[in-house]
């Protein structure tokens, strides 16, 4: 594993395992199974319906607390109680503290979800902060504004949009940028691009284990996600190899600017509209 030390001297796994699109036992057993293969850092979100999924996993693993980096999300709709939803999460992952909390997306008051987050800061509820999916001048106004400064954005990021701009934006105020969808939520066209195939028969490493470990010499935390236990481990084993500095440059050379993802303002009204209970889930 390689680290980051975030910008207050936390250290962070720069792999962690994502899990947005795992539920019930699936989940509990995927967690379960990344923790054993060695991952220390496991992203969730009280979107993800799968709290209480990852916290099964979690106890299953038979680790300790304190040997886990876990990153909760508060959902737009729930920002102004934001202090509810982070006990909410923290009782269904049966966890006290996390050691990142993430501002899910740049709508409604988040600025009542980044105070809520500095009181937690401070009473050692949670031991950073993070921006999730934040453009440039809404990340400086929390750098401006703010006591406590955030510690990462997540952006969709991977080779075909390595996001550069925005890192090297964050790169001069020491904040991590964390690539999610880091295979192109799992788009073959990406995993097998030729120049992707070539080196993974010249390094002798997997597609996926490229692209991993592409995003790992870009200095992006990265959060692959799968359901396969085969995936789980390959995706893991991606420190004992480097890709040489003008291999680095053919990857880059897939940059075209392309998201899986978009999101407008109908997309951030329908976030806010949203009024789930997180509680109903397996
Ligand atoms: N902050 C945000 O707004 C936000 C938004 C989206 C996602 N996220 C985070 O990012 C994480 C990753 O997103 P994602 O799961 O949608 O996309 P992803 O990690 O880019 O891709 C996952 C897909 O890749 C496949 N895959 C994984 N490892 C593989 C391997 N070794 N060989 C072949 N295929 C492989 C998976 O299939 P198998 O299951 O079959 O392996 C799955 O279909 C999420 O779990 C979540 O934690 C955050």
């Amino acid at each position: 594993m390689e680290y980051f030390t975030l910008n207050n001297g936390i250290k962070m796994p720069m792999l962690g395992f994502g899990t947005s699109n795992l539920k019930g036992m699936e989940c509990q057993n995927a967690v379960r199974d990344a923790i054993e293969v060695g991952y220390r850092h496991i992203d969730t979100a009280s979107s993800y319906y799968n709290e209480k999924a990852v916290g099964r996993g979690i106890k299953d693993s038979g680790i300790n607390r304190e040997e886990l980096f876990i990153t909760v999300k508060v959902w737009p709709s729930h920002y102004v109680e934001a202090h509810k939803s982070i006990e909410d999460s923290f009782r269904r992952l049966q966890i006290d503290y996390a050691d990142m909390a993430i501002v899910h997306h740049p709508c409604g008051d988040y600025d009542a979800c980044y105070q809520a987050f500095e009181e937690l800061y401070n009473d050692g509820k949670i031991k950073s902060i993070g921006l999730s999916n934040f453009s440039i001048p809404q990340i400086q106004h929390f750098l401006d504004d703010y006591t406590i400064k955030p510690s990462l954005v997540t952006v969709e990021a991977h080779p075909y949009n390595s996001q550069y701009i925005l890192q090297e934006y964050l790169e001069k105020y020491n904040l991590v940028m964390e690539a999610w969808y880091p295979l192109g939520h799992g788009d073959k066209n990406l995993i097998q691009e030729p120049i992707i195939l070539s080196l993974s028969k010249k390094y002798k490493k997997s597609p996926v284990q490229i692209i991993l470990r592409w995003h790992i010499q870009m200095d992006h935390s990265v959060l692959p996600s799968s359901k396969n236990k085969d995936h789980i481990f390959d995706n893991y084993n991606i420190f004992d190899f480097n890709i040489e500095r003008e291999d680095m440059g053919k990857i880059a050379q897939l940059n075209k600017n392309q998201l899986y993802k978009e999101f407008d303002d109908a997309m951030w009204n329908r976030f806010l509209d949203w009024h789930p209970d997180f509680d109903d889930q397996e």
